[in-house]
Formats: structure tokens, C-alpha cells, sequence
């Protein structure tokens, strides 16, 4: 039997326990409410290739043209620290930073240095994907997965022998099957994790950063973002180009596809072409 005092305790209780449970949801979720307002269309799956741009309605062919005779400014590496730095202004402690391509954490922790942000990076080397999650396990606010982001959902084996210990090479071919070397990564669709992020993680579908370090899967996420106009919905997108890992002239009309397109929407905070560059958000207001 319980008396009518400890009856009392009771919607106490349960009161408790939802505070409790809505501080932690605000943990989980620090950017604030869930935007169910932010509508799902239908996701438009496809690549660019040479023959793409052809299709493409609006696209400023002069300026395409320009772009395919570019070469590359390698000037980019001593002032590589520009990758880390170029935001000042821009990006806060209460920024996100979506982060493809965790690495061995140096660029997440020059992020931490510098703007203490929000950072929630995906890794697909497993191992690699825990060790960074033991490094940055005091930091709560960031967030490790242990998987990478493509134009579409998939599981493969790499050769995990990473050479320059820079990266994983999506377009390495496996030196043989049955390497100690080899392992399996996945893969998940970009349209979709962006679609939830902005959902679950922001208050207003804004992503302060997308910074992409992964050795070729640039030419996938990048062109899957901007197939869905998704580009729109980061106040900056940085990313590094790496050219010699698909052996094909395709490449460079990949690349300016993607430039043409973020000229639409972006106008450029720093740029070497096909190394690193970094965009910011236009400001509509003035269009
Ligand atoms: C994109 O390219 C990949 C690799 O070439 C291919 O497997 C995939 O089917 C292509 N996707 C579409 C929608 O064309
Ligand atoms: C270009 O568009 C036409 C008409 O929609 C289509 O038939 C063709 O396959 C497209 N070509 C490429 C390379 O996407
Ligand atoms: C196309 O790009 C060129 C620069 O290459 C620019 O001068 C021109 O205004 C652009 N045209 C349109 C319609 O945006
Ligand atoms: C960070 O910057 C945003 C927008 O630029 C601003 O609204 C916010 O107050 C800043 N937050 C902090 C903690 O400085
Ligand atoms: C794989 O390599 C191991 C050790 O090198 C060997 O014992 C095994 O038979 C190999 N398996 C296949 C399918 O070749
Ligand atoms: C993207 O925007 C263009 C031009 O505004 C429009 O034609 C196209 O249908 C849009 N695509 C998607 C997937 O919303
Ligand atoms: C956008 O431009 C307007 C007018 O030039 C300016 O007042 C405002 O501060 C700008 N906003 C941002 C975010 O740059």
C-alpha cells in the first residue's frame, strides 16, 4: 500500500523523468528543436561526366569552358593552414561543422583550436573511425561515425594500406582479395544524412561547414548535393581536389561541373584550383 504522501511523489516522478529526458534530448540534439518543416523530395540519384554537362539547362558554358583550361595552383601548400583559418568571422562556438573524411583527426582538431565548434565527421575506416572517437572522447561536442557519405548507400572492400597515411582511396583497386590489408567500408547516401542533419541537428536547416577531405569522394558527394540543390543549405563548403586518383579525363569536366554550380550559390573565400578551395554562402540580399 502506498499513502496518499507517497501517492503524491509520483506525478513528481514522472515529471522528473521527462525533464530528465528532454535535457538529455537536448544533448543529443544541441542545435535545438527538430525542423519537421523541412520537406523530403523525392532524391534525384546521378553523376557528372563529360557528356552530363551538355544537359545541364543553365549552365554558363563560357565559364565552363575557362574552368576546363584551369590547371593547378599548388601554391595551395604553404599556406595550407588556410583550410583551418579562412572561416575567422564566419564560424563560432555554436557553429556545425559536417566533416567528410575524419582522417587521423588533424583537421578536426585545428577546427577545435580554432572555432570550438559543433563537428560530427564520418570516418569508413573502422579502426581509424575508433581511434578518433578515443581521441575525442572528452570532447562532447564532437561526433564520430564510423562510416564515409557517397552518392549512394553501398558496402565495399578497400585496401586499407594507406601510403601517404593521409586517407582512404575510394578508386584504389585491391591489390588482391585476401590481404591482411583488406577491409570492408560502407557507405551511406549524402542526400539522406544532410536531409536528417538539417532536420535533427540545426534550428534553421542551416549546416555552417561542409569540409570534405577524402581522397575522391569529392567528385561523388559534391555532385549529388548540387543535383538535389542541396548546396544552399551550408553557409560554407570547403573541399580538397584529388586528381590523381581517377585516371581519366573525365575528371576535370567532374570538377568544373561542380564549380560552375557552386558559382551559382557560393562566392569564394579561398581558392587553388583542384587542391583546396573554400566557398561561402552569397548573400541573398544583395541579389
Ligand atoms: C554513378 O557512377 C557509379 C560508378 O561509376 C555507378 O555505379 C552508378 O550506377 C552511377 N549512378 C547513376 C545514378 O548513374
Ligand atoms: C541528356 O538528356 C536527354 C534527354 O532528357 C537524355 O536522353 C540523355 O540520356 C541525357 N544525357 C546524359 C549524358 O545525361
Ligand atoms: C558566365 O560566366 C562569365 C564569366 O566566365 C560571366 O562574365 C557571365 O556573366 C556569366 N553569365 C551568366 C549568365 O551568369
Ligand atoms: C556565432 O555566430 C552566429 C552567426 O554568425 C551568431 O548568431 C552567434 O551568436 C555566435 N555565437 C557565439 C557563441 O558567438
Ligand atoms: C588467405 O591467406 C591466408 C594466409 O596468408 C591463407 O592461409 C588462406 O588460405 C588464404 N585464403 C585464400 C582464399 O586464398
Ligand atoms: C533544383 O532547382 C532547379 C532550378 O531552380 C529546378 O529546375 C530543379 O527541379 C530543382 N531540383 C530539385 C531536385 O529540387
Ligand atoms: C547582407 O547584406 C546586407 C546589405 O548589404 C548587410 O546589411 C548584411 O549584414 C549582410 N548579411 C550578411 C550575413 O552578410
Amino acid at each position: 500500500m502506498i499513502s496518499r504522501k507517497q501517492a503524491m511523489f509520483i506525478p513528481l516522478g514522472i515529471t522528473c523523468i521527462f525533464i530528465l529526458l528532454y535535457l538529455n534530448f537536448d544533448l543529443i540534439y544541441p542545435q535545438g528543436i527538430s525542423n519537421i518543416f523541412i520537406s523530403t523530395s523525392p532524391i534525384i540519384y546521378g553523376n557528372f561526366t563529360c557528356e552530363t554537362a551538355e544537359n545541364i539547362s543553365n549552365l554558363n558554358v563560357s565559364k565552363y569552358h575557362k574552368c576546363l583550361s584551369w590547371s593547378i595552383e599548388d601554391d595551395f601548400w604553404p599556406v595550407e593552414g588556410l583550410h583551418h583559418i579562412a572561416h575567422k568571422g564566419l564560424l563560432n562556438s555554436s557553429s556545425l561543422i559536417v566533416e567528410i573524411g575524419g582522417n587521423r583527426g588533424h583537421d578536426t582538431v585545428k577546427f577545435i583550436e580554432h572555432y570550438d565548434p559543433w563537428i560530427i565527421s564520418y570516418e569508413p575506416l573502422v579502426l581509424r573511425a575508433k581511434s578518433l572517437t578515443e581521441q575525442f572522447k572528452t570532447n562532447s561536442k564532437v561526433k564520430i561515425h564510423p562510416y564515409g557519405l557517397g552518392s549512394y548507400a553501398r558496402k565495399f572492400l578497400i585496401d586499407s594500406n594507406d601510403y601517404n597515411n593521409v586517407g582512404t582511396n575510394f578508386f584504389q583497386k585491391l591489390s588482391s582479395k585476401n590481404s591482411s590489408q583488406t577491409v570492408q567500408v560502407e557507405l551511406l547516401d549524402i542526400v539522406k544524412i544532410i536531409q536528417d542533419i538539417r532536420r535533427t541537428k540545426t534550428k534553421n536547416g542551416i549546416i555552417d561547414m561542409l569540409s570534405l577531405n577524402c581522397k575522391g569522394c569529392e567528385f561523388e558527394i559534391l555532385p549529388a548535393l548540387i543535383l538535389n540543390n542541396m548546396t544552399q543549405y551550408f553557409r560554407t563548403i570547403q573541399f580538397s581536389t584529388h586528381l590523381g586518383l581517377i585516371l581519366d579525363a573525365s575528371v576535370s569536366c567532374i570538377y568544373c561541373q561542380i564549380e560552375v554550380a557552386l558559382d551559382k550559390t557560393h562566392e569564394t573565400l579561398y581558392h587553388y584550383t583542384k587542391i583546396w578551395e573554400g566557398w561561402v554562402l552569397k548573400n541573398k540580399t544583395e541579389n
